[in-house]
């Protein structure tokens, strides 16, 4: 395992500019921006703009209408139950877990990971088994433990409110409601849940004074010490692959086997998404369980080199033998740093559905 340490302490102090891989328009950064540890293209700094399928292109009715399912508890069976319900714009798009309960308070296994920037990831949820934000969308409203209805009665359900059916038309243009379009309007919405501005962003884009010294401190770690953008890279800081950290089980589910489900690779035990550190700080606690309470319990967890006793462990989960104070500054990066600015992300509030009540 040497050579992780010898190759995780490189940081490149000048290079010439700073861009994230296929960005074009290069910003020249505060010189300890840049690193590589070679192990892969390990660069944190801005979102680039946000991908957009060709097949689904961002349109304002699309995106409005997007907004209102996504806040509309009509579309589960028993109208309790929106996408924001786990998702909610004042818990960092995410939830209060641990894990997350649906109809009738049911438990469900695995922690809500936050819609903001979800349109970076190249595959969603922990064990990546949606190919986009439109399959995604439509998992929810059918799962018996999550919104509960079926596709069927929730287009019905949506189809009889007549503000509804006017902006679905505005939207589409066929008079034909149908799940691909539910689908495509959420995923227009999330496409717009997007935080780009932080103190790290700033702080990228040449505003030296917009990190603290010790968030400094913490960023360094974060590239350098800590290995973190080995895995937490490029401007969502996360890879979109899939790691066994030896995270503990907690809640409902026994065992999750994570990325095995889908592939049925026994390489893939136990293997989950890399989350972004985007905003991590409002959606406390963490892991795919929701077993660690804080992000000091997260980085302490590495620093011990992660679970114990779990064979597949990734090769990166070695002590990092951090300081407290190290530690602290890590949390310290992760915490202020980190924590998007922008007001119109970050305090999004429901709009009213069309035609109340149900
Ligand atoms: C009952 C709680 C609940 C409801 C309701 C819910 N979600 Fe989720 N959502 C979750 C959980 C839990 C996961 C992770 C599940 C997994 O990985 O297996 C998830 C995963 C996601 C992801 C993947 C994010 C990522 O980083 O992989 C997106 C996007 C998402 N939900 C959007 C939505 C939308 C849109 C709706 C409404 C149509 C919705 N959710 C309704 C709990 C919920
Ligand atoms: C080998 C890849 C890898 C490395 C290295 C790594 N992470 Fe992670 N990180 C992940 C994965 C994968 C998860 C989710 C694991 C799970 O839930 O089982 C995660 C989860 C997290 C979370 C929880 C986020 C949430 O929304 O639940 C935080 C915080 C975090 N990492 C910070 C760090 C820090 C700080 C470092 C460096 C000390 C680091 N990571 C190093 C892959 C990595």
């Amino acid at each position: 395992m040497r050579y992780l340490y010898v190759l995780a302490g490189i940081t490149l102090l000048l290079l010439p500019s700073f861009a994230l891989a296929g960005d074009n328009t290069p910003t020249p950064p505060p010189a300890t921006m840049v690193t590589t540890n070679k192990l892969g293209p390990e660069r944190i700094g801005n979102l680039p703009p946000v991908p957009v399928p060709p097949s689904n292109p961002q349109t304002s009715q699309k995106i409005l209408l997007g907004k209102q399912l996504y806040f509309d508890t009509r579309l589960s069976k028993d109208n309790t139950i929106s996408c924001a319900s786990c998702h909610s714009p004042s818990m960092g798009w995410s939830d209060a877990g641990p894990t997350s309960s649906g109809i009738n308070k049911q438990l469900g296994g695995r922690r809500s990971p936050p819609v903001s920037n979800s349109a970076y990831n190249p595959l969603q949820f922990w064990d990546g088994r949606a190919p986009s934000l439109e399959e995604q969308a439509k998992g929810p409203i059918q799962n018996p433990i999550e919104m509960g209805n079926t596709h069927l009665v929730m287009l019905r359900t949506v189809q009889d409110i007549p503000g509804y059916a006017d902006e679905f038309k505005h939207a589409f243009g066929e008079s034909n409601l149908t799940i691909d379009q539910v689908a495509d309007a959420i995923a227009a919405f999330e496409r717009t849940v997007v935080t780009t501005d932080s103190p790290f962003d700033r702080y990228v884009k040449g505003d030296i004074s917009a990190l603290t010294s010790q968030e400094k401190k913490g960023l360094e770690i974060f590239n350098g010490k800590g290995h973190c953008t080995t895995c937490h890279w490029g401007g969502n800081l996360s890879d979109g692959r899939f790691h066994n950290l030896g995270a503990p089980q907690t809640g409902p589910l026994k065992e999750d086997n994570g990325r095995y489900d889908v592939t049925k690779d026994p390489q893939d035990q136990g293997k989950f998404k890399t989350p972004t550190i985007r905003d991590v700080a409002l959606r406390a606690p963490y892991l795919h369980s929701g077993s660690d309470k804080t992000l000091e319990d997260v980085v302490e967890f590495y620093n011990k080199g992660g679970g114990k006793g779990v064979s597949s462990l990734d090769p990166m989960m070695v002590p990092l033998g951090l300081s407290k104070s190290e530690v602290k500054a890590l949390v310290a990066f992760m915490t202020r740093a980190m924590t998007s600015l922008n007001p119109e992300v970050a305090n999004v509030k429901p709009i009213p559905p069309s035609d109340l009540p149900k």
